[in-house]
């Protein structure tokens, strides 16, 4: 019997690995998504009736496991160098010539490859199998990041020992966050009113080096490789063979490569990419030359901190300097303002750019930018470009000033304390129920097909629609009297816009536009709640008592179903057949779950977030401040008001030894009864 389970696992993990390769590597999968879960889902079925059979190169065991408690150092096979920098074609040549002249008459060859920019990662295997990630650390010595890695997709867990056939080997590569997965990394962070990623390569570190496995598969890494090593050196005989081999083994090697004899070659190779490096679904920062042969690499040698045999060609940054010539304002849909500086346009990287954002009144204040001033502006990994600095001050200058009424309807604008966001205050501002609607419509939202700007527009200014509820009143009738509509596209939108009525709650929660909270947070408050009624009911409290759900969320939620004009939209989506409930899905219950922590002073060895990573991962929830429902109060040195907050509450107060006594106790008796 199990033998059989043993062989039904194997093939399982064969199969589904088989059909990860297609997915996460070769980008042609055969099967579709749900076929993908149903094996996956009967995989982990298996394992969890057999835990003895799972294995960490499982595919199951790539979601996460649990929190690292702090970062293990370890040292490289061999020291991790980088590379020297050619900034322009002349230190190209420069590097060409001394090449030449070290290689005397031999003859040889390059091989010029992408410049992916992230960070490097060495990852080894043992027997075939993924066995630990370090990253490059000072090149020495870097940090354990295994159970991180073994979340990116497209890293082979397992690896043929028929093509690999030494007993360890070692391979380094680029871990990079794909353009895709930052773009909405920092949509979802914009909507929970989080600070945004400066661009891919800072969140792909964040993503590796996080000390919550979890968190690192949610972000979507990837990993390309360029070397393979054994026993810290080269294991093949040259650098393209090694390339041709990793995507053998199933290493998500970078497509675009070429060989070369001269440097024309590779001039043109690097005009090439970075012409077209705008269209990759990544980002590049330049082109590295390498010499192929791995012999010729040897007689070159290492000068004290690269290899003589490689230059990396480093594209110039995208930015341009250019004249800031006015600033208006954007009104968004939660009523936000946001400074938007108009340019003289200007070029940067094949793309005329004439506006860029200011993000807040505090981010003027911080450029010290004025009106008339030269900036400098960058299109870095994000779609909207930004000013990094004023390079001249204008000589008419002046200063902006956030309106103290709404642009658009003329209301109040207010900035509430600790927020950077001024916001205009009218809920019928025509500009955030323009921006409301779109909202409301857009494809991950309510995926409602042909409510775009053009038809909403049109909407708004024909009365048509007041409110997003009255989208599900609007008939054929009415739509084909607009602008290039027939009755053929009328009726569809209105077929479209029924059709959203089936949507689950989590995406009619965050087509409501509260503030801060956007797709993640309102998958989890429709899990842990079920219903739009209990979250719109639920306290302030009860709000904070859900995971990731923190006071200034839940008092946003809060404050928007108090407001008679929200209850009343709600209503009306009632009245036309939304979803209102969902099945709730208990998160995986942990030991401390329904426990609410607050942290306040320095612990003696562990940092705040060490200690929240640990009281999160036995389920339990970490709170700002003290209330009725804090559970314990773990206080370090220092502790402050909030301490006597608790002794006045009456919450337990706990040191950090007394933290790690009802971690262990909470496992053990979890254990016993599980
Ligand atoms: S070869 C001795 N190839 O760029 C180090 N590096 O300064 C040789 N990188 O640290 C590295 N793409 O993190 C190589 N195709 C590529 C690369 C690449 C990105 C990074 C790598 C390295 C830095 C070079």
């Amino acid at each position: 019997m199990k033998d059989s389970v043993q062989h039904e696992i194997q093939r399982l993990r064969e199969e589904i690995e088989r059909h990860e390769h297609l997915y996460y590597v070769v980008d042609q999968p055969v099967i579709t998504d749900a076929e993908y879960d149903a094996l996956l889902r009967r995989l982990q079925a298996l394992e969890s009736e057999h835990p003895e059979l799972v294995t960490p190169d499982s595919p199951t065991q790539r979601v996460g496991g649990k929190p690292r408690e702090g970062m293990q150092r370890v040292e490289h096979s061999t020291p991790m160098l980088s590379l020297d920098n050619a900034l322009n074609e002349q230190e190209l040549r420069d590097f060409d010539a001394r090449v030449r002249q070290l290689l005397k008459q031999q003859q040889f060859e390059y091989v010029a490859e992408l410049k992916m920019d992230g960070l490097s990662m060495a990852a080894h295997y043992r027997d075939g199998r993924f066995h630990q990630a370090i990253t490059r650390g000072d090149g020495r010595v870097g940090e354990d990041v295994t159970g991180n890695a073994r979340t990116i997709r497209s890293l082979p867990l397992r690896v043929n020992k028929h093509l690999a056939p030494w007993p360890a080997f070692e391979v380094r590569g680029e871990v990079i966050m794909p353009q895709k997965s930052f773009e909405r990394l920092n949509a979802g962070r914009d909507a929970e009113g989080l600070s945004r990623f400066a661009n891919p390569r800072n969140a792909a570190a964040g993503a590796l080096r996080n000390l919550d496995p979890r968190v690192t598969a949610r972000r979507e890494l990837d990993f390309v490789p360029y070397f393979l090593l054994v026993d810290g050196a080269f294991a093949l005989d040259s650098q393209w063979e090694t390339l041709e081999t990793l995507a053998r083994f199933g290493f998500k090697v970078n497509p675009h490569r070429r060989k070369c004899t001269d440097l024309d070659c590779l001039l043109e190779f690097i005009k090439h990419w970075d012409e077209k490096r705008e269209g990759l679904p990544y980002q590049i920062d330049g082109i590295v030359v390498k010499v192929d042969s791995v012999q010729q690499q040897r007689e070159l040698g290492f000068t004290a901190k690269a290899p003589r045999w490689a230059i990396a060609f480093k594209y110039a940054a995208r930015q341009a300097v250019t004249t800031l010539e006015n600033i208006e304002v954007h009104v968004g849909r939660t009523g936000a303002l946001t400074p938007v500086a108009h340019l003289t346009p200007v070029a940067i990287g094949g793309v005329t750019v004439a506006r860029a954002t200011l993000h807040n009144e505090d981010e003027i204040a911080r450029l010290e930018a004025e009106i008339g001033d030269k900036v400098l502006v960058e299109r870095s990994g994000d779609v909207i470009p930004k000013v990094v600095r004023v390079v001249e001050r204008g000589p008419h200058r002046h200063k902006f000033h956030m309106p103290k009424t709404c642009p658009v309807c003329g209301g109040h604008v207010v900035r509430e304390e600790g927020e950077a966001a001024s916001r205009c205050v009218n809920t019928n501002c025509p500009a955030r129920l323009h921006e409301s609607l779109r909202h409301f419509a857009q494809r991950s939202v309510m995926n409602i097909d042909g409510v775009g700007n053009a038809l909403v527009e049109q909407l708004l200014s024909r009365g048509l629609v007041k409110s997003i509820a009255d989208l599900y009143d609007l008939t054929v009738e009415q739509l084909t009297g607009l602008d290039r509509m027939g009755e053929k596209s009328a009726s569809k939108i209105v077929k479209n816009i029924d059709a959203s009525r089936r949507q689950p709650l989590w995406r009619v929660l965050n087509g409501l536009g509260i503030p801060f909270v956007g797709e993640r947070t309102a998958q989890i408050l429709a899990n842990h709640f079920g219903s739009l009624d209990e979250i719109a009911g639920a306290s302030v409290e009860e709000l904070q008592e859900v995971e990731e759900v923190g006071p200034k969320v839940a008092e946003s939620i809060r404050q928007f179903f108090c407001e008679e004009r929200n209850r009343e939209l709600v209503e009306r989506l009632r009245r036309a057949e939304l979803q209102f409930t969902q099945a709730k899905k208990a998160r995986k219950r942990g030991k401390l779950s329904g426990q609410t922590f607050v942290l306040t002073g320095t612990l003696p060895t562990l940092t705040r977030e060490e200690a929240k990573a640990k009281i999160e991962a036995a389920g339990g929830k970490v709170a700002g401040s003290v209330s009725k429902k804090t559970s314990y109060v773990v206080a370090g040195e220092d502790a402050g008001q909030k301490l006597d907050k608790a002794k006045d509450l009456g919450a337990q107060i706990l040191d950090e030894a007394g933290l790690f006594a009802i971690l262990e106790t909470d496992s053990r008796s979890s254990t016993a009864a599980e």
